[in-house]
């Protein structure tokens, strides 16, 4: 992560003030860089500044907290918890009611990461009535600060009413898991006469209102041209180093989805191999009678 230009928290800095704003570069009040929550208004200002944005998806309490701690700037409640929380094979199934629980657990996790609620599939294509009834719910039952939904110019309407309500949208475009079938399957976006239909898409969810927009597996080139158009920051699934920001799911980063992983992503541990060896180790443990050991047990 880039080190914070001081004109991003304002006002005078102690040392031990910049020691802790290094850390977690805008997350502070204006006048006081010590910790406080992200809000959508320091993903502004880290574009103008050049601060790259961090995210990482997050379904539960546990990863919710050390990813806080680590000064990941915005965790998002993925609808990619159909695949890595529920085992379906895609996205699509996965409903409100099902995400609501992941996102309350993440909301209490998070004392400064912007938490980020996904609207499911089904939940916000009929109308702006409907997505705005969506994003009502996420935001009064769990708690979270912003909403996220897919599509550029065929949601933008849903994204207006839905900012005008109050509530912060991060937009969705390029490949759009939802539209898995529709788009003929895990196709990169973007790509020859695809540019221009992705720049209208990048500018109609910019002016609808979205305070951030996500560009999922686009080149890199037209990734940077999107970057420079806007206004509002570009977040990359798979888009390249020129984005604003950057996001990725964490199971796939961690090392523990199972199957194919896609080329963009970056392995930052091996969660998987871990867990497995402990749980072995764990099993062969008790069947020896190797655990519990006397330092496991109570006395009387
Ligand atoms: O559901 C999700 O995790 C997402 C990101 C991959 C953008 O939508």
């Amino acid at each position: 992560m880039r080190r914070p230009s001081r004109a991003v928290y304002g006002g005078a800095v102690t040392d031990e003030q910049r020691s802790d704003a290094e850390q977690r570069p805008y997350g502070g009040a204006d006048d006081n860089p010590a910790l406080k929550r992200v809000r959508t208004r320091h993903f502004q200002r880290a574009k103008e500044q050049g601060i790259k944005i961090t995210g990482l998806t997050s379904y539960d309490v546990l990863s919710a907290r050390l990813f806080d701690e680590a000064g990941i700037d915005f965790l998002l409640v993925g609808d990619s918890a159909g695949n890595t929380v529920f085992g379906y094979d895609t996205t699509i199934p996965v409903t409100v009611d099902e995400l609501i629980p992941l996102t309350r657990a993440v909301v209490r996790g998070a004392k400064r990461a912007l938490v980020i609620a996904d609207m499911p599939f089904g939940s916000y294509e009929n109308g702006p009535d409907v997505a705005l009834d969506t994003a009502l719910r996420f935001m009064k039952e769990t708690g979270a600060h912003a909403v996220k939904c897919e599509g550029g110019v065929r949601s933008a309407k849903q994204i207006r009413r839905i900012v005008r309500a109050g509530i912060p949208v991060m937009a969705h475009i390029g490949f759009t898991p939802q539209s898995e079938h529709g788009l003929g399957g895990h196709i990169i976006q973007g790509r020859g006469e695809g540019a221009a239909a992705l720049l209208a898409d990048a500018h109609a969810v910019e002016e609808a209102g979205a305070f951030a927009v996500v560009l999922e597996m686009v080149p890199s080139a037209i990734a940077a041209q999107v970057t420079k158009e806007l206004s509002i920051p570009t977040i990359s699934v798979g888009a390249g180093p020129h984005c604003d920001g950057q996001l990725m799911v964490w199971s796939d980063w961690a090392g523990f989805t199972q199957g194919r992983i896609p080329k963009f992503v970056k392995q930052y541990a091996d969660i998987g191999r871990t867990l497995l060896d402990a749980a072995k180790s764990y099993r062969e443990d008790v069947e020896s009678g190797a655990y519990p050991a006397p330092e496991h047990e109570y006395g009387e």
